[in-house]
């Protein structure tokens, strides 16, 4: 099935911004974190970066996880950010998670220990932003997570996720989700993005009905 671009990079409207830090993203953002263990075995103690970090859920679970992390959170919108420092004060995390507004390609020029990004991949109309801002800000032996959706074969299997996944959703949300899953790329395309961003070592997988996952350690 044909990609279909999202509509914007950003979620800058309030409303859409609210109703998806409303929304549960529990299972996902735990796969997340447990995606990041398989990886990262021994308890993570560096800095980390979370790229597109939305309303800063997988930032704060990440915090609690590894008590000794501190984590860099970056957004392109306002709206969004917002909502994290919300969350991020409600959780007592202010001195721990430091946020940015920046729009990818960001030139960072850091040295991160681990590069963080969920859900963000598909907005991108030029993967390479996200590609090359990861090669940029870390340093070779860093711990590299990045997941997100998987474009389905069909618009019938597209029909049967939002079904199953999103039936019971406010319809923000429903149309969120049908045209993430038309933005997604799909496995071989991500592979190719990876030989042309120079970054070989990365593997990518999928690891749900509805996810892929690239990771892997920075040469
Ligand atoms: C679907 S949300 C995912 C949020 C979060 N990572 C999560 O897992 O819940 C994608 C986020 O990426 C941000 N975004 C999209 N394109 C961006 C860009 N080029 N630069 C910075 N942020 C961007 C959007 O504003 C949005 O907050």
């Amino acid at each position: 099935m044909k990609r279909i671009p999202e509509p914007e990079e950003l979620m800058d409207e309030a409303e859409q911004a609210q109703a998806y830090a409303e929304a549960d993203f529990s299972a996902s953002n735990e796969l997340f974190l447990q995606l990041f263990e398989q990886l990262h075995p021994e308890a993570f103690t560096g800095r980390a970066l979370d790229l597109g970090c939305g309303p800063a859920d997988i930032p704060i679970r990440f915090a609690r996880r590894f008590p000794q992390a501190r984590i860099d959170a970056l957004d392109g919108a306002r709206a969004m950010l917002d909502l994290a420092r919300k969350a991020i004060e409600d959780n007592g995390l202010e001195q721990r998670i430091q946020l940015h507004c920046r729009f990818l390609p960001a030139n960072l020029n850091s040295n991160y220990d681990a590069l963080l990004s969920n859900s963000l991949l598909h907005h991108l109309n030029d993967p390479l932003d996200l590609w090359q801002t990861i090669r940029n800000s870390a340093h070779p032996g860093a711990t590299v997570l990045v997941m997100d959706l998987l474009r389905p074969e069909s618009p019938q299997q597209v029909e049967a996720l939002v079904m199953e996944y999103a039936a019971d959703a406010p319809e923000v949300l429903r149309r969120d989700f049908e045209a993430s899953l038309y933005a997604a790329y799909t496995l071989d395309e991500i592979h190719e993005q990876l030989v042309s961003a120079g970054l070989q070592s990365l593997e990518v997988n999928q690891v749900s009905d509805r996810h892929l996952a690239v990771h892997g350690i920075l040469s």
